[in-house]
């Protein structure tokens, strides 16, 4: 059971969840402190904690860097500060004033805490508001920042929360980088001292850096040791500086928004911060992203209990040229494959015929499609298949009707070149009139239509971001732009409680905690070549559940890397996500096409194992050996595994593949061979499943368990 308890005594705050504490209290100065973060203590024993910065050891440190709540620009602090403001007299120290705090139950399960603070002369308040739930380890944090007074304020960095490990000898850092089509790519790296960022100054999430960590102390494992971990929820620019300090301790702090940029708070006005997750467990890498999977579908996602369909997008089968008569035609044979939700990419509105003109008129190309949509979507749903579309709202072409109309709503300097990415440039979502014209002719789309699913795609990173008609539009559009996005996205699905969203970016450059509680699923890169997406998918999987990751088979050689790989191998990677088609089923031979339905079949069978189960890595990427990963159901009833093995090589036995989390009393039947096998075997000792010979060959397994007494002693399953 989780819950939020104070120590009057002591003046401790306690947060329990299920596995872990946390602690804090009010120091000497009056600025919240950190106690503890790790395995459960009992209320008794906190009161015992010592602040990490007690005791000054020389007229030159100062307060250390790790240990603050919420660490202020103001006082002796050296450190990267979580909070620098600087009020209208110009003036920068804040100097903590503690106020109260407010236990409350908003929902049953959840419990909140709220530290209210104000500054001792300023008239600027602060709460800092922590949140535990009855069925996870993530704590989530958050800051409301509030200007009291009657001048404004401008806050030159708003962090959502800092957090602070135990000291411990070493520290690393697991974290991805990429950039487009190459997304996710998984680091695990010694905490080098001093500070390490990771950032987006593009406005959005980005390719190049995910808004998450790990932090240990070098001896984790994928199975065991301790990590701390944490996310942001927070769709545009962001910001989280990692500090190693002299004295051996490792803190984070981190929040929207970048270096430079700032926040205008006027009178009266209040600004709640994204909220910042975290979590501590003792049960590894893998034990991390399975509390992080198991949180996203519980506390996260819109609908996490619905089960995503098999999905067909036509971008590259058909790329820009999509017209009714060839869609008809692939919707038929995507139907025919067992395909449930059929998606018409680019290329389908306005003056569109490839990326140099037409975003941002968003109505139906007359000579591609005469009669607007309509018949294209009555086929497809006739076809007993649901309907989805591909946008992209925030974005304009120079070359289009509505830039002639409103030059204006782009970002943009006077002054200053408009620099294109991909020939468009980025409307400025801060401004209302924008969000409205945006949220008027989707909901106008969606309902005319009968659309069951939008792509929402955003294909170029923020430049000149400039917003002139609006007095510090430049500090403000940074948070504006992401709220007005959430806006209208919250009022779509208001509007059409059926409707469901797909994140997308150029592939994975808006995947985050905060997009993902108003989408459905994540499109994670642009790279659909099953090679490289063995090690995206790695990386996404860290914190984001395979329920979120959508995947494609796609035709070979791949358009991007040229490389072929078997069809087989191809599905099997797909279907480690949510498995989808991407390939221009017109060109498949029937022998492809029988192949194709075969493994969405299949997929079907097993869907609920990898969407709703629990995953384990059972090998993570390798050049050498099989790659391995683990889905078993939560009743533990059922497992599916997903072997993939690039090539062999010499001729080295392949190692046994060890299962994980089954109860090792008991059996499971092989669905294809009807094989039994004990669990004590299967992780204990581990299987060597068949895999074809050659090159890029995969296999699948799936496991039942049967009941002890349908099995006589010699293993057979005696039916
Ligand atoms: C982006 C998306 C692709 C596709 C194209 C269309 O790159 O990630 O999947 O939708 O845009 O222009």
């Amino acid at each position: 059971m989780s819950a939020i308890s104070f120590d009057p005594t002591s003046g401790v705050w306690l947060l329990s969840t299920v596995r872990t504490s946390y602690a804090m209290r009010i120091d000497h100065t009056g600025a919240p402190c950190h106690l503890a973060w790790g395995p459960r203590l009992p209320l008794a024993a906190v009161g015992r904690l010592v602040p990490p910065h007690a005791g000054d050891v020389s007229s030159f440190e100062g307060r250390s860097p790790a240990g603050e709540e919420l660490p202020v620009d103001g006082g002796a602090r050296y450190g990267a500060p979580s909070l620098r403001v600087r009020f209208a007299d110009g003036t920068r120290a804040f100097e903590w004033a503690h106020l109260d705090h407010r236990i409350s139950e908003p929902a049953p399960g959840t419990t909140e805490l709220a530290l209210e603070f104000g500054d001792r002369h300023y008239p600027l308040a602060v709460t800092l508001h922590y949140r535990v739930h009855d069925d996870t380890d993530v704590i989530e944090r958050w800051t409301v920042l509030r200007n009291t007074g009657r001048e404004p304020i401008a806050v030159l960095r708003a962090d959502s929360a800092a957090w602070t490990l135990p000291p411990r000898d070493d520290y690393r850092i697991s974290h991805v980088t990429g950039q487009w089509s190459a997304e996710g790519l998984l680091h695990r790296e010694p905490v080098p001292h001093g500070e390490t960022v990771l950032t987006s100054r593009r406005g959005i999430t980005s390719h190049h850096a995910n808004p998450w960590l790990m932090l240990d102390a070098g001896d984790a494992t994928e199975d065991r040791g301790e990590v701390w971990s944490a996310a942001l929820a927070w769709s545009g620019g962001w910001h989280l500086t990692v500090q190693r300090t002299s004295d051996g301790r490792t803190a984070f702090t981190g929040g929207a928004g970048h270096d430079g940029t700032a926040l205008p708070l006027g009178p009266g006005e209040e600004y709640t911060t994204p909220r910042f997750a975290a979590l501590y467990t003792d049960r590894g890498f893998g034990g991390a992203s399975r509390s992080w999977h198991a949180y996203v579908l519980a506390h996260v996602l819109p609908h996490p209990d619905e089960t995503r369909p098999v999905l067909f997008n036509s971008w590259e089968a058909t790329g820009f040229d999509v017209d009714e008569t060839s869609q008809k035609e692939l919707a038929a044979q995507a139907a025919k494959l067992g395909v449930e939700l059929y998606v018409v990419d680019d290329g389908w509105f306005g003056g569109r015929r490839d990326d140099t003109a037409g975003l941002g008129d968003w109505a139906p190309a007359a000579e591609r499609f005469p009669q607007g949509l309509g018949p294209l979507v009555e086929e497809v749903h006739r076809l007993g298949m649901r309907f989805g579309l591909w946008v992209e709202p925030e974005m304009v072409n120079p070359d289009s009707d509505l830039y002639r109309a409103h030059p204006e709503w782009v970002l943009h300097f006077p002054h200053r070149t408009r620099t294109e990415l991909r020939n468009q440039l980025v409307l400025n979502f801060a401004r209302d009139d924008v969000a409205e014209w945006a949220y008027t002719w989707l909901t106008r789309l969606v309902a005319d239509n009968a659309i069951d699913f939008l792509k929402w795609d955003m294909n170029r990173a923020f430049s000149e971001a400039g917003w002139p008609a609006q007095e510090d539009g430049q500090d403000l559009l940074w948070t504006r732009y992401v709220l007005n996005l959430y806006g209208v996205i919250d009022r779509l699905r208001a509007d059409h409680p059926g409707l469901r969203i797909e994140t997308c970016s150029g592939g994975g450059g808006r995947v985050d905690l905060g997009i993902l509680s108003r989408t459905d699923q994540a499109w994670p890169s642009d790279n659909t070549d099953a090679a490289d997406r063995v090690t995206i998918q790695h990386g996404f999987g860290q914190i984001y559940p395979a329920r979120v990751m959508a995947a494609w088979v796609t035709d070979v050689p791949n358009q991007l890397t040229g490389r072929s790989v078997p069809m087989r191998y191809r599905f099997h990677v797909a279907m480690a996500g949510v498995l989808a088609v991407g390939g221009d089923l017109a060109h498949w031979t029937q022998e492809e096409l029988t192949q194709g339905a075969e493994m969405v079949a299949r997929y079907k069978e097993v869907r609920h194992i990898v969407q709703h189960g629990t995953q384990h890595r059972l090998r993570g990427p390798v050049d050498d050996g099989p790659t391995a990963v683990q889905y078993s159901t939560q009743d533990r009833r059922e497992v599916f595994v997903l072997v993939w093995q690039r090539a062999p090589r010499h001729g080295m036995p392949r190692p046994a593949l060890r299962l994980a989390g089954l109860d090792p009393a008991a059996r499971y039947r092989d669905a294809a061979t009807g094989a039994v096998h004990h669990a004590s075997v299967l992780t204990g000792y581990g299987i060597t499943p068949e895999l074809p010979a050659g090159d890029w060959s995969s296999t699948s397994l799936h496991l039942i368990r049967v009941d002890d007494e349908a099995v006589d002693d010699s293993g057979r399953s005696a039916s």
